[in-house]
């Protein structure tokens, strides 16, 4: 089942000084997600924000909050970002010893589960924990930082976990250095979410953000591989593309 392409702007690329506005504004601009980057200067080397500032910002938007917990440990604390607003809360294989238990513990609480795995994981990290899976989180980059080069050596990763999923109802998430130029290899390779932060609010004007979810969103379209299965009569011999 190919699930349509959602775009999920990285709220760390944001201006912080006027955050709610941002927020306000990739809304507007036609993001389909908020990806909220939670950092504890622990997992990883840089600290960002908490679930005190996501709850902040849930009353401005109704668009998916897919939260993604660079932290450990992370069990401690999935209560309070369920409580904050989270929809979608991701966490590191590479966090902890107990994956599957911190994957029970998010369903527990309501709210769609995801696991995100470092660009030094195998695929395999997460062979036994597909059936508690709502979501599969690709980073290409090494977390912590935005505004880094997208690291090329994912994409067979992300072929592979396509392959793994099959036609599970899991999402597969791409995150780090996602740009309009990379887009349709990173949709081809088998991705169906996007995320990006210095390349959707690269410009600062909403009218910019526009513009960049829009080429982002066309790019990673034109990269879709067309399912063999739906292709319909036509002339013979002719191949018509997926509508
Ligand atoms: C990095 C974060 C990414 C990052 C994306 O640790 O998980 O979400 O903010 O930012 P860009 O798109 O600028 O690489
Ligand atoms: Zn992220």
């Amino acid at each position: 089942m190919t699930r349509e392409i959602i775009i999920a702007p990285s709220i760390l690329a944001a201006d912080f000084a006027r955050l709610g506005e941002e927020v306000t504004a990739i809304d507007t601009a036609g993001a389909d997600w908020i990806h909220c980057d939670v950092m504890d200067g622990h997992f990883v080397p840089n600290i960002s924000f908490g679930a005190d500032v996501i709850k902040s910002i849930r009353p401005l938007t109704k668009k998916t909050f897919d939260v993604h917990l660079m932290i450990a440990p992370v069990d401690p604390y999935l209560d309070a970002f369920a409580k904050a607003g989270a929809d979608v809360i991701t966490v590191h294989a590479e966090a902890g010893a107990h994956l599957d238990r911190s994957l029970q513990a998010i369903r527990a609480l309501g709210k769609k589960a995801g696991v995100s795995l470092c660009p030094a994981t195998p695929e395999s990290a997460i062979e036994y924990v597909l059936d508690r899976l709502d979501l599969v989180l690709v980073m290409t980059v090494n977390p912590g930082f935005g505004g880094q080069s997208f690291l090329e050596s994912q994409l067979e990763k992300i072929a592979r976990l396509r392959s793994m999923i099959g036609e599970r109802p899991i999402r597969l998430e791409v995150d780090g250095g996602v740009t309009r130029d990379n887009a349709a290899a990173v949709a081809a390779a088998g991705a169906d979410t996007l995320v990006a932060g210095s390349a959707v609010f690269r410009g600062k004007s909403n009218a910019d953000y526009a513009d960049n979810i829009a080429a982002i969103r066309v790019a990673a379209e034109s990269g879709r591989v067309p399912r063999e299965s739906s292709v319909q009569p036509g002339r013979a011999g002719e191949r018509v593309r997926a509508r």
